[in-house]
């Protein structure tokens, strides 16, 4: 993809800046943030503003009200949070577009932040039209895009905005999740190890085929590993898999054989004869090599298995991980998980954390603060990943 300019290459001090941020954060009962990491991580673009005298609009979704004003996804307890974060006021106005709008940005100090409200109150917003497109520049001088985890949509905040400002660049978080997702993956220290993990093959096929590429050592775990054990002829009981994606597991393992990119499959499974999502819980648990019977489900990866990953984790120069080793919302298998994520973090690696379920089972893992960089993407970062163009980033100024 084609550098595109950011904050750092133009003078935004005085101007009306329309910043397209990701505040799609979890909001419970009453109005709490849950998780505000998205918040924080567009903080270093909202201070560079503020500190040039830019009169910074943001502007974000939350949840999917479908054109609906639903209260329970207001933006108004962000703004709060905000606010907080950064240590100065932040104005919250009660709409995306309209008077009440140019009112609230014609009063606007330099260097002052207003919050406009959930972008997607609007239909016009997510079909991306071009005449709330032009209402959402009207008052605007310029368009900065740093909602790294939205730029795969082309919506009208992320995208269509930019065909009525002249002056349109990222923000600091998209510069380093392009970075990171983009040029340290593309051109990685090597030994570069891909882990990849989660419940289908299906949402990855993309991106294994395209990093198979890239990478010495790919590791499979998660549910999707079972997909992989029936394309090798072995029996995975009642274990999550795609019978139908077989082939298209062959063809990885295939093309990772023709590229001489090791593939690494689990050799041992913590299997349950019973799931209790509700509380919780596993029912009987083992640890089985090869064959999974029946009336038995994988739910982590084995203890052989974990080491033989830790071991590749700890010789590699540049790790990517996407998607965890098992059920890591329940204790007993999210072992894997977690030794994957120490391993990561206590190695002298170049550490990639694709988003999504990787980046909340690292959270939980505790080691957060050791891994090189955590992507605020879901579907931004995988679709990046399988080297789609993000029509939020496609329209930004080249540099
Ligand atoms: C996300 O949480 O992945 C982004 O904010 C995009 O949200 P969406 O899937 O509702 O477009």
């Amino acid at each position: 993809m084609e550098k595109v300019k950011t904050i750092k290459d133009v003078d935004l001090g005085g101007k009306r800046v329309f910043v397209r941020v990701d505040f799609n954060v979890p909001v419970e009962d009453g109005g709490v943030i849950t998780d505000n990491t998205r918040i924080n991580a567009a903080i270093p673009t909202i201070r560079h503003l503020v500190e040039q005298g830019a009169k910074v609009i943001l502007a974000s979704h939350l949840g999917r009200p479908k054109g609906e004003r639903k209260p329970e996804l207001t933006l108004a307890p962000v703004a709060a949070e905000l606010s907080k974060l950064i240590g100065m006021p932040v104005q919250f106005v009660e709409d995306s577009i309209g008077d009440d709008v140019a009112t609230a940005i014609n009063g606007l100090g330099e260097g002052s932040i207003l919050l406009l409200e959930n972008m997607r109150y609007y239909n016009e917003e997510t079909k991306n039209d071009p005449e709330f497109s032009k209402k959402l520049a009207e008052n605007v001088d310029a368009f900065v895009n740093d909602a790294f985890g939205t730029a795969h949509r082309a919506h009208a905040s992320t995208a269509g905005i930019a065909d009525y400002v002249e002056s349109k660049v990222a923000g600091l978080l998209i510069e380093k999740e392009l970075e990171y997702l983009g040029d340290k993956t593309a051109n990685p220290e090597k030994p570069f190890t891909v882990i990849l993990g989660g419940a289908k093959v299906s949402d990855k096929i993309t991106v294994i085929d395209a990093l198979l590429d890239k990478c010495d050592t790919m590791i499979i775990g998660g549910a999707m590993a079972y997909t992989f054990a029936l394309a090798l002829g072995k029996k995975v009981g009642d274990s999550l898999s795609e019978p139908d994606k077989i082939e298209t597991a062959k063809s990885a393992i295939e093309k990772a054989g023709k590229l001489g990119v090791k593939l690494l499959l689990p050799v041992d499974n913590l299997i349950t004869n019973s799931i209790d999502f509700d509380n919780k819980a596993l029912g009987e648990t083992k640890v089985v090599e090869g064959d999974i019977p029946d009336g038995w489900e994988g739910v982590d990866i084995g203890p052989k298995t974990t080491a033989i990953f830790e071991d590749v984790v700890r010789n590699s120069k540049s790790v990517l991980w996407n998607g965890p080793m098992g059920i890591f919302e329940i204790k007993e298998s999210a072992v894997g998980t977690f030794a994957v994520a120490k391993a990561i973090a206590e190695s002298d690696v170049i550490s990639i954390i694709g988003g999504g379920d990787s980046v909340k089972a690292v959270k939980k893992s505790g080691y957060s603060d050791s891994v090189s960089f955590m992507s605020t993407g879901g579907g931004a970062s995988l679709e990046f990943l399988e080297g789609k163009e993000l029509p939020g980033v496609a329209v930004l100024d080249k540099a």
